[in-house]
Order: C-alpha cells, then structure tokens, then sequence
C-alpha cells in the first residue's frame, strides 16, 4: 500500500483537510451487490471507489470501474455479486494522511494514479486511522487555485521589489547627484572667483578712466572756449601732464589683459556648464547617435573632481564611429568606473588608462586601474546590488549592478578582469549596430549618475 511521504516538518496544513468527505467506511465484509447500491446514494455521488476500513484502518477501495467490470460480464452480477467486496477491491488504494501539504499530495497523487481515472483518495490521520475520503479533481483544483493565488502574491511581491528598487535608485541617483553637483559647484568656483576679482579691480580702473577722461573733457571745453584764459589752460595742462602717458598706457594694458582673463574664466564656466548639461542630458534618456569618445571626455569633465591632483589620466582613444545609446546612460557607467578606478588607486601614483577602440561588431571603453585589484571571492559578487567593500555610508553598491543593466539594456556587455595589488580593467562593449532595446533602457535604472 503507497502511502504518500509525511514531510519532515509537517504543519498542518489545512488543503487536505478542507477537501475531505465525511463518508461512511464500507465495512470488508459488505457483499458486492450492496456496495454497488451504495453508489446511488447522494452521499457517494462524487467518489469514484468506496473505502474499503477494518477497525479503522483502511484495506483498500472498490471502485465504480470494478463493479462496471463485473456486472458487463455474463451473469456477472449472479456469480460475484454476493462475494465480499474483498473479492474485487483494489488494495492499493492512494492514502493520503490528513497533514500532507497540498503539493506533496499532488504529487503523489499524478504519481499513483492510472488512466482512465478510477479512483480517488483515502484521507487517514496520523496514526493511519481513516478519516474521510478526497477526490482527486478536487485536490487538482485547489492546487490550481494555489498556484493562482501564488501567482498574484508573486506579481504584488514583484512589484513591490520594482519600487522598492527604483526608490533605492533614485535614491542612489539623489546622492551622487549631491556629490557631482557639488563637485562642479567647486569647480566653478575657483574661475567665478577670479572673475569678481578681475570685474572688481576693473571698476577700480574704469574709475580711474572716467577721471582722466574728465579732465581731457575740461581740457577740451577750454580750448574751445570764446575767451581763452591763459592761466586756467596752463593748470589744466599741468594737471593732464601731472598723469604720465606711461601711467595711463599700462592702465590700458591692464584692462585688455584683465578683459581677457575675466573672458577665460567665463568660458571655463561656460565649459563646465555645457558639459553638465550633455553629462546628464536628462531631458534625453532616449536613444541617439553619439561616438563614446565623446562620452569620455564629458565623464571625464566631470569625474574631475575626484580626479583632481591625484590620479594620472592616460587617454588611448581610437577614432570610433558612432552608436546609437543613451548617452546619459552612457556617461553613468563610465562615471562609475572611472570613480571606482579613482577610489581604488594609491593616494600617490595611481594611473588610470581610459582606452577606446572598435572592431566590425563592437566599440569598446576600458577603464584600466593601477590600484588594490578585486579579490577572487568578492570578483563574481561585484555586479549584485548592494554588493561594495567601502565603509558604511560611502558606497551604496548599486554603482556597476546598474552599469551593468545599462550595459545590457543596451545589447553589450560589461566585463572585468582584477588581479590582486595590480589592478583593475573594466571594458564596456556595444554593438556598432544598434541592439538597444529603448523601452528597456527607458525602465533600466536611470539612476547613480556617479559611482
Ligand atoms: N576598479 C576597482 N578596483 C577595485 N575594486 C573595485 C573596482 N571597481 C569596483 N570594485 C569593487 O566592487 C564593489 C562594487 O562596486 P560598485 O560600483 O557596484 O559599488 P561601490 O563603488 O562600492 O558603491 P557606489 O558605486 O554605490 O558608490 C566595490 O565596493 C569594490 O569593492
Ligand atoms: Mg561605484
């Protein structure tokens, strides 16, 4: 007799027990003639067998398909009919125990069962004692409408997960934004300071103009004047002489001087300006044409700040030909790189090379460190959310599991090679034709814009 497995750990689980019958056991001595009478009753008008119990433990099951067997035969009825229904019952029957979890019991039900369909379950209790009888439709039913219900608690779990991410993202996104912004904040400020010094001092000389301008002004009416006077002519002449020619030459000088310093400093910001602006294009998330050279720079623009004084930037860049991207997504990845690159180097010496190139297929970006190198066991976790090696509050580690969704999104590929104490490379892959899938890299995390 096959008894389906108790689990280990049983709970008791309702499933098996919300389907069971309240059926009256058929006693082993009952004749067959009765037993097939038994059927017409409303009580067993579901089951395809009786349980067949002695002193509470089950014997087997007699089914309709038996009886069907006997009474098409000849006589059938005459000749077996009054035998006990041990004569024809089937003593292996499926028995399921009462705290069997609903899948469990499906399974082994599909494993026992035979076609057609004959016979339905025996529920017993833990000590194998019958305890109602459950149909087999019935158990397959209730598992449809559990995976059903497993389905709609996935999809809410699902969703919950995908905004719960997006609201880490944004997060993320919200922080490295703080960071950049006031990076390049830093950098405007040092040419906005010398361009108020410049506008300053020439306010200074501007005034000193206005004075000399003035007194050529008073020269000037004098010697228009109807009445000339001799003595005010000589005073105003002494008083213009009084300022050399020199004096006013260099004060020209250093206005022209000051005039294109202040026009430098102003396009400094200007630069800085415009490239926040393509750094982040983030009224263009979508996909357009654009040489990933030119992504380069605009990151590297950027990632000055972190780079500043302390790392070399090696550029190896080949002529490319353009790829349909997201360039604002673009830039992201390399950021990350380039500032996990910059955070992983010695504070003296660190190098970092920046290397573009293209093949038939391909146009790749490495970002090639000097610095500590990842270790073996930490390698294959990099690119799982949340994975960083940085003190608390300083990485999130969302930076390359994101770099690498933009990677894919776009139909490329975000590879890694590390070794210990030697360093890191990095290499972004698109393809030159365009895979991208621009409703997908529109959903893909559009988020830590730096590392
Ligand atoms: N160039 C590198 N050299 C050494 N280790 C690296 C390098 N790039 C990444 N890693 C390792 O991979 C981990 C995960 O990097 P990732 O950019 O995902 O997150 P993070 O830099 O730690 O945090 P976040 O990017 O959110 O600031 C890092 O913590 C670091 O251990
Ligand atoms: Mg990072």
């Amino acid at each position: 007799m096959a008894t389906a497995p108790t689990p280990t750990e049983a709970p008791i689980a309702p499933d098996i027990a919300a389907l069971r019958l309240d059926v009256a056991p058929t006693l082993a001595g009952t004749r067959v003639n009765d037993a097939a009478d038994l059927f017409l009753l409303p009580a067993y008008a579901k089951l395809l067998c009786l349980p067949v119990v002695a002193d509470g433990r089950v014997l087997g099951t007699l089914s309709r398909h038996a009886l069907n067997n006997v009474f098409l035969r000849r006589f059938g009825r005459e000749l077996i009919g009054g035998k006990p229904v041990t004569a024809i019952f089937n003593d292996r029957p499926l028995i399921v125990r009462i705290d069997t979890p609903l899948e469990v019991a499906v399974a082994y039900v599909s494993q026992h069962i035979g076609t057609p369909l004959t016979e339905d379950f025996v529920i017993v209790d833990q000590n194998d004692r019958y305890l109602g009888m459950g149909v087999v439709l019935d158990l397959l039913a209730a598992l449809r409408a559990r995976v059903e219900q497993g389905a709609v608690k996935l999809a809410g779990a699902y969703g919950q997960l995908k905004r719960s991410q997006s609201a880490l993202v944004q997060s993320e996104k919200m922080a490295s934004l703080g960071q950049m912004v006031a990076g390049v904040a830093h950098e405007i400020n040092t040419p906005l300071g010398y361009v108020r010094n410049n506008v300053e001092m020439m306010r200074g000389l501007f005034d000193e103009l206005r004075h000399s301008l003035q007194e050529y002004q008073a020269l000037g009416r004098l010697l228009v004047s109807e009445t000339v006077d001799e003595a005010a002519l000589g005073a105003q002449l002494a008083r213009i002489e009084g300022a050399s020619a020199e004096d006013e030459a260099a004060l020209l000088d250093d206005a022209a001087a000051m005039f294109d310093d202040t026009l430098f400093g102003v396009d400094q910001i200007r630069d800085l300006v415009v490239n926040l602006r393509n750094f982040s294009r983030l009224d263009q998330a979508r996909v357009t044409e654009v040489s990933l050279n030119d992504c380069v720079e605009q990151t590297l623009m950027i990632a000055n700040n972190v780079l500043k004084n302390r790392v070399e930037i090696v550029r190896r860049l080949a002529d490319l030909p353009t790829v349909e991207c997201s360039p604002s997504q673009i830039n992201q990845v390399l950021l990350n790189l380039i500032t996990n690159a910059a955070q992983a180097v010695a504070e003296q010496g660190g190098k970092i090379l920046v290397k573009s190139e293209a093949d038939n297929d391909w146009v790749r970006v490495s970002v090639q460190d000097n610095g500590a190198g990842i270790a073996p066991e930490h390698l294959k976790k990099i690119f799982d959310p949340f994975f960083t090696t940085k003190p608390v509050g300083q990485g999130t580690g969302l930076g390359l599991s994101i770099s690498y969704q933009i990677a894919e999104a776009h139909g490329g590929r975000l590879d890694v090679v590390s070794r210990l104490g030697i360093g890191t490379r990095f290499m972004l892959s698109l393809p030159r034709r365009s895979r991208a899938q621009p409703e997908v890299v529109a959903h893909a995390p559009q988020g830590a814009v730096a590392a």
